[in-house]
């Protein structure tokens, strides 16, 4: 199963992508993770990604389209994947059905949440992550059981650096304007499924899930 999951920043990509990889046996593939691995790394990449990511704009398509295609031909990818947040211009949707077409793959479906874009400021700048594991916490929508810490390791939670008010509104400006072409792209492959993603987070998991069921 070949899978992308779009939606603009805070629509729930991250969310989503944990629930369906418990039942799913896919590696969950972020481009943003990878470049915020790459950060804390310190490596050339972290450096280069860090200098866009920190102003809410794209890392160019060359750096992004060259990471996912090293990625896609690892060997877990090779019984599937699930792509989070890539593509993201038209060039990269591009670029990956030309990487595809190499594999002799191809996508199997492309899951659109779609969110009131008012409902997305607040979701950014109420996330918090656990520092140990990753899980992703919300202060009002899914908050933990202790104020500040994880449910499941009471690792710290900490706030992503782009998720203050100045660099979200960037983020979505940025990704509002990217992301009409590449849905059209995938409209027009007959590849593309829009999910309301306002729901509660339940809701939307068994939305995703009920697609990804009638792929099989
Ligand atoms: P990336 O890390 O991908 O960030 P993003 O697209 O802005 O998306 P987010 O991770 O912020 O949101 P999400 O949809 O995963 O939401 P989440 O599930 O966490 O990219 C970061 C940066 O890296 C980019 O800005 C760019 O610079 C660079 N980059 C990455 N990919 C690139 C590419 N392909 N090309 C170029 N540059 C690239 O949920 C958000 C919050 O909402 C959480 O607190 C969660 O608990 C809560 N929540 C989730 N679902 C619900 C719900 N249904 N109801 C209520 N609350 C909910
Ligand atoms: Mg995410
Ligand atoms: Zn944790």
């Amino acid at each position: 199963m070949n899978i992308i999951l779009m939606g603009l920043p805070g629509a729930g990509k991250g969310t989503q992508a944990s629930e369906i990889v418990k039942k799913f046996p896919i590696p969950h593939i972020s481009t943003g993770d990878m470049f915020r691995k790459a950060i804390k790394d310190q490596t050339e990449l972290g450096k280069e990604a860090k200098s866009y990511m920190d102003r809410g704009e794209l890392v160019p398509d060359e750096v992004t389209v060259g990471i996912v295609k090293e990625r896609l031909s690892e060997d877990d990818a090779k019984k599937g994947f699930l792509l989070d947040g890539f593509p993201r211009t038209l060039e990269q949707a591009e670029a990956l059905s030309k990487i595809m077409k190499e594999l002799d793959r191809k996508i199997d479906a492309v899951i659109n949440i779609e969110v009131p874009e008012e409902e997305l400021m607040n979701r950014l700048t109420g996330r918090r992550i656990c520092e140990v594991c990753g899980t992703t916490y919300h202060l009002v929508f899914n908050p933990p059981k202790v104020d500040g810490v994880c449910d499941l390791d009471g690792g710290k939670l900490y706030q992503r650096e782009d998720d203050n008010p100045e660099t979200v509104a960037k983020r979505l400006e940025v990704n509002v304007k990217q992301s009409k072409p590449i849905i059209e792209y995938y409209d027009k492959e007959g590849i593309l499924q829009n999910i309301d993603g306002s729901g509660d987070i339940e809701k939307v998991t068994d939305s995703v899930i009920d697609i990804l069921d009638n792929l099989k």
